[in-house]
């Protein structure tokens, strides 16, 4: 049984990576998904995909950081699907793990601008249609293990998802029970933002209960649960799908 049925998901930055997975589990679920990022060879791929396989997916090419674009990608899913249920905000740009020192300002704000503007922006503009209805409306944030410790990022990428889980708990804290927030923080996953990473990311988990990076199809499938009646009870909390990164 799809634990999704009759849903609209909007994920973001979904041409790649947990985005896409996120899209694609979504999909299997029984939700329409609507695949936005600014690649949009990987977004219409992804949509693409989705569809060949049976499900209901359309790509808007939208960049979290424009609030027209934003405006834009709220009206194509209303025209398409008439409503949004779910709202994954998952772009997200790394910032070379920067020390404060050595950030110029267009790569703290840049990181800043995707990362926690992005999901405030898309978040204020869907929240009459995540508001509307008798089900709630759930956001999903994709935040990081660098959203509680230092160290998964540098000093920019660290305080975008400080914010981003700041962010979820307010959320959660004004719009519940209409909208049930909550945020993950995976820890090393294989995504196009981590490829050039591979042996950094096997030093750094190796000493993780799991002893591994992840792969995206894991965290997804933390998002599905969230996304689902499954976890009707479970609102404004920071889930860490890390392996065990954050136990010592
Ligand atoms: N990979 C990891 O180890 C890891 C760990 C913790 C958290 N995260 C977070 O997971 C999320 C997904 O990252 P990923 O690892 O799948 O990386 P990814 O690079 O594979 O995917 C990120 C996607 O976001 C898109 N994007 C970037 N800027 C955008 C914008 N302004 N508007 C719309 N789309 C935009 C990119 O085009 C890309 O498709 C990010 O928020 C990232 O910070 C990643």
């Amino acid at each position: 049984m799809v634990s999704l049925p009759d849903s609209v998901a909007v994920v973001t930055g979904a041409a790649s990576g947990m985005g896409r997975s996120m899209a694609e589990a979504f999909a299997d679920e029984g939700a329409s998904v609507v695949v936005v990022d600014v690649d949009e060879d990987g977004a219409t791929d992804v949509a693409e995909h989705i569809r060949s396989g049976g499900g209901d997916a359309i790509a808007v090419i939208g960049d979290v950081t424009d609030a027209d674009s934003v405006d834009e990608v709220v009206d194509r899913t209303i025209d398409e699907f008439g409503t949004i249920d779910v709202l994954c905000n998952n772009a997200g740009v790394l910032d070379d793990f920067t020390p404060v020192g050595d950030a110029s300002d267009e790569l703290w704000y840049g990181v800043i601008d995707v990362n926690l503007h992005g999901p405030f922006l898309l978040t204020r503009a869907a929240l009459p249609e995540l508001q509307q209805g008798d089900d709630e409306g759930v956001v999903i944030n994709t935040a990081s293990i660098a959203g509680k410790v230092a160290g998964g990022g540098g000093a920019a990428y660290t305080t975008s998802k400080h914010g981003l889980i700041g962010f979820t708990k307010q959320l959660s804290h004004d719009y519940g029970p209409e909208i049930r927030a909550n945020a993950i923080c995976p820890g090393a996953v294989e995504t196009g933002m981590t490829d050039q990473m591979i042996e950094e990311m096997e030093a750094m988990t190796a000493d993780t209960p799991a002893q591994r990076y992840a792969q995206p199809e894991e965290i997804a499938a933390v998002a599905v649960f969230l996304a689902s009646d499954d976890a009707s009870f479970v609102h404004g909390t920071a889930v860490d799908v890390d392996g065990g990164w954050l136990v010592d």
